[in-house]
């Protein structure tokens, strides 16, 4: 009789490695593996050979880049979504992609239990089931690697005994994940918060005091908040992307320390590297403010933080992330235009915006003759603008 089926998010690493082996043992399952390509720097063909020498009976590379742009990043720009202010996102927002081309597969290889390699204290181990449990309500999660209980000594043990290749060149420090919007970067001595990430804690960004002594401009246009052109050539996102991870990365730009609050309740000292993001982003919110009226402006701060909040703690596939894109999208209609940045030594600097729909108005703006503001208006605006606290002051006495 054939066994049932199990679909595994692969990444050709140690543990989504000795995971396929312990699937079949465990639980007696044909593994199908599924690697992902999300724009991150990594030969997936070698991966995917590397699933079927271990015993998958089949192994899946799936291109979702071009769906990560534009339903994933693309919203992300239009919300500058940044979570606890700072944070792009990448990583949160790559999740409930994977999660949902792992259900597309199971569903289309009659799976009846889709895994994953994440462990029991992070965030993306919740990102990828909720996502799975809103696409596919009813398939059995399975998590290897909360189960096993190996330590890192026995699962080598394990790959060992097993025929699993052990990577042998000594692997990093750290805990990486990486796709087109940025690079994470967690544990090992990083999760000393007080002290400075060593350099080989980098990869997409040049230490600032290495970079060129020139400055660096980069001109973006955008069309209903998206990027459409660089440096006056029109390019794709993902090109445009690509380009800004370079330009940015070399001059330092784009690097993020922080501590941040995982949804699990954990405080987790995280360094990211996000050149085109932090780039793409100040120049969004640069764009947004010559176009938008303040209160939509102010209004938005909220919609991008409960946006931010959304992706990160693995509400993605919801009524309520629908509802905040909804109304991203709206308020984008007329941030098309121009912003010009300056790179100079890790720092990123709006210098110049324009717009066929800027709100600004030079006569209402100027200090100049040419000045067409009402000041005497202003006089009575004040008298009511001012008034409730007024009336307050004399009544309850402040003064
Ligand atoms: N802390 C970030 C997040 O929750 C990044 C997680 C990085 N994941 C990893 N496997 N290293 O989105």
């Amino acid at each position: 009789m054939a066994k049932d089926k199990v679909v595994l998010a692969y990444s050709g690493g140690l543990d989504t490695s000795v995971a396929i082996k312990w699937l079949q043992d465990k639980y007696d399952l044909d593994v199908i593996a599924v690697a992902l390509d999300v724009g991150q720097p990594e030969d997936l063909g070698a991966i995917q050979k590397k699933a079927l020498a271990i015993g998958a009976i089949e192994s899946l590379v799936v291109d979702a880049t071009d769906e990560f742009v534009d339903n994933y990043v693309t919203p992300s720009i239009k919300a500058n979504a940044l979570y606890e202010r700072a944070y792009p996102v990448s990583t949160s927002l790559s999740r409930p992609l994977i999660g949902y081309y792992l259900v597309d597969v199971a569903k289309k290889h009659g799976a009846n239990a889709i895994a994953h390699g994440c462990t029991g204290k992070g965030n993306d181990q919740v990102r990828i089931e909720t996502a799975i449990m809103a696409l596919h309500p009813d398939i059995k999660i399975i998590a290897p690697q909360r189960e096993w209980a190996m330590s890192r000594e026995e699962e080598i043990e394990y790959a060992l005994a097993n025929n699993i290749e052990v990577p042998a060149t000594k692997e990093s420090p750290y805990s990486v994940d990486e796709n087109l919007w940025g690079r994470s970067v967690e544990a090992g001595v990083l999760e000393d918060p007080w002290l400075e990430p060593p350099p080989d804690a980098y990869s997409w960004t040049k230490e600032p005091m290495k970079t060129p002594d020139e400055t660096s401009y980069v001109e973006i246009g955008f069309e209903k908040g998206i990027p459409t052109i660089i440096d006056g050539e029109k390019l794709s996102l993902k090109e445009i992307i690509l380009i800004l991870n370079k330009a940015a990365g070399d001059n330092g730009v784009g690097r993020i320390d922080m501590v941040e609050n995982r949804l699990v309740g954990i405080k987790s000292r995280e360094i990211y590297e996000c050149p085109a993001a932090i780039v793409i982003t100040s120049a969004h919110q640069a764009l947004e403010s010559l176009t938008l009226t303040r209160e939509l402006t102010h209004y938005k701060f909220g919609v991008e933080d409960a946006f931010s909040r959304a992706v990160y703690f693995g509400h993605w596939f919801s009524p309520l992330t629908d509802c905040l894109k909804s109304f991203i999208d709206s308020s984008q209609e007329h941030v098309t235009g121009s912003v010009r940045l300056k790179l100079y030594k890790g720092s990123c600097t709006v210098v110049g915006r324009n717009s066929k729909y800027s709100l600004y108005d030079h006569g209402l703006a100027t200090y100049d003759q040419s000045d067409e503001f009402s000041h005497m208006s202003a006089k009575g605006f004040i008298d009511i603008w001012g008034l409730p606290n007024k009336v307050w002051s004399k009544k309850q006495g402040k003064s």
